[in-house]
């Protein structure tokens, strides 16, 4: 049911009433998906990336504070057995990879999941998505703003035996004023989104490098530690830990979707995207068990329990030297800039193809003329989350960014089988194989994670979709481009089977 029937008023703000039941059903044409790609207010997005810096834009998102920080809350609800708890999680991210990978071939724009719901399953499922993603980016960005801080002070507390007060590095509520580290570090990945994706992407390559270089340090040091009696008890706590652990440690897999934010950026999209998203899921996954088991080899499980279980005290203990933990420390501040870099990245071009459908103000889809980036809506949306991250205590919403993950990855599971029933005619660059086997595992994978999480993000995940509901209902319904212009091609050629299907 598409809406490109509707008479276009001459003024894109507000359009006269909707029908509520349309406005809930109208889907974008793939087509007017793909040809606005890169158009903004006032300029274009720049093709400036190459198939190397979009992988390492999904690694860079990907690998942080879930293996610097997460894994020690992991280790203690799972034993050893957090191994295999990153394999399952791994396979739950492999799975919706594989749509994504369908999905960012064939339609190769930066809205990633919110486009694709878009042109699936209609404009309130897409914005539901978008909202998910809000999640997935823009809260979780604020909280690897956080782990950021925790490292920092680490740092330095083992190069200038200073570390910052309380009160200015954590937010009222926990125990702080404002927590000063996240905030900086939130404008300076600013900064360099300001200078161009290109220029981002470089700085960002860099990072990765350090990041992957001090993973493998890790391992090399731990190595050496290695005790194989610490797996005498592989399962101590039950198989049903596995999935507990499993759901937790969710959060290190999210990002390696980002690469899909950069659909309007990339050199060639069709052919580099895919190919990004999955290269860059299997050298995480590779490192995270790598530096699971290494850490559990180096230190007994229960040494986790209660302990600041860092990656940095693990190397410290090992070696009996602090110069270790603070190399460490040094590595874990450069990589964890690198997330906050990229998902800050892909929350502007998220917002910013949102933008272009009329769901959030047009602020977010103005582009530089100079640097082809868009600048106010990476200004504003890096305040909002550096004083989110500065000045509100996140608390169980950083929780909830997993189930928000989740739901924007089964929706994308759904979206490949839907776009398959309905355009078998577009040219896709890369196709799941064995049809909607993996896309109907993805969504199982999907569902049975979510379900694993405690019923209190359950509560909160509910509250902020509350919230997005009404946003839509008051703002995006009326807005929205299909209401006010329409979509800006034809629909589908009706000799396809979406055609007939939505008749
Ligand atoms: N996956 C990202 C991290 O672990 C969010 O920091």
């Amino acid at each position: 049911m598409l809406d490109h029937g509707a008479a276009p008023p001459a003024d894109d703000t507000v359009a006269p009433k909707p029908s509520a039941l349309h406005a809930l059903t109208r889907r974008k044409p793939v087509e007017s998906l793909v040809n606005e790609g890169g158009q903004g207010e006032g300029g274009s997005l720049r093709r400036s990336l190459s198939m190397g810096q979009l992988t390492m834009i999904s690694i860079g998102a990907t690998l942080g504070t879930g293996i610097f920080v997460v894994l020690g809350e992991a280790v203690p609800k799972a034993g050893p057995a957090v191994t295999v708890a990153f394999v399952l999680a791994g396979l739950t991210a492999l799975f919706s990879a594989l749509s994504y990978a369908e999905l960012a071939g064939t339609i190769p724009v930066s809205g990633s999941s919110y486009s694709y719901a878009y042109a699936t399953m209609g404009e309130l499922i897409a914005w539901v998505c978008g909202w998910c993603l809000l999640l997935e980016y823009g809260v979780s960005v604020a909280a690897v703003a956080v782990g950021w801080g925790d490292y920092l002070n680490e740092l330095l507390d083992g190069t200038i035996g200073v570390t910052l007060p309380a009160s200015l590095s954590a937010p009222p509520g926990d125990g702080g004023v404002f927590n000063l580290p996240a905030l900086i570090v939130v404008v300076l990945a600013m900064v360099f989104l300001l200078g161009g994706a290109k220029e981002s992407a470089r700085a960002n390559a860099i990072m990765v490098f350090v990041k992957i270089v001090s993973l493998a340090l890790f391992c090399a040091v731990g190595f050496m530690g290695f005790k194989s009696g610490n797996y005498a008890d592989f399962l101590p706590l039950g198989r049903d830990s596995i999935g507990a652990a499993a759901a937790v440690l969710f959060f290190s897999y999210i990002g390696f979707d980002a690469a899909s934010t950069a659909g309007e950026e990339a050199k060639d999209p069709k052919r580099d995207l895919p190919r990004a998203i999955m290269l860059s899921l299997v050298v995480v996954t590779a490192l995270y068990v790598l530096v699971a088991a290494v850490a559990i080899g180096a230190w007994d499980w229960r040494k986790f329990e209660g302990t600041d279980a860092t990656l940095a005290a693990i190397m410290n203990d090992v070696t009996g030297q602090s110069f270790w933990g603070t190399l460490l420390a040094a590595g874990a501040v450069v990589s964890i800039a690198s997330v906050v870099l990229t998902v800050l990245y892909g929350q502007t071009r998220i917002l910013f193809a949102m933008s272009r459908d009329g769901l959030v103000p047009k602020v977010f889809g103005k582009v530089h003329a100079r640097t082809g980036s868009p600048r106010a809506n990476t200004v504003i949306v890096s305040l909002f989350c550096g004083v989110l991250a500065a000045a509100v205590p996140l608390g169980e919403l950083v929780n909830a960014t997993s189930i928000g993950t989740l739901f924007a990855f089964s929706l994308v599971n759904v979206a490949v089988v839907v776009l398959r029933r309905t355009r078998r005619d577009m040219d896709r660059s890369f196709k799941v194989p064995l049809g909607p086997v993996f896309p109907v595992l993805g969504l199982l994978c999907c569902v049975y994670s979510m379900l694993s999480l405690d019923l209190i993000t359950w509560k909160y995940f509910g509250g902020w979709m509350a919230v997005g509901l009404v946003v839509y209902f008051l703002y995006g319904m009326r807005r929205s481009r299909l209401v006010t212009t329409g979509p800006s091609v034809p629909a589908e050629p009706s000799t396809t089977p979406v055609s007939s299907a939505e008749k």
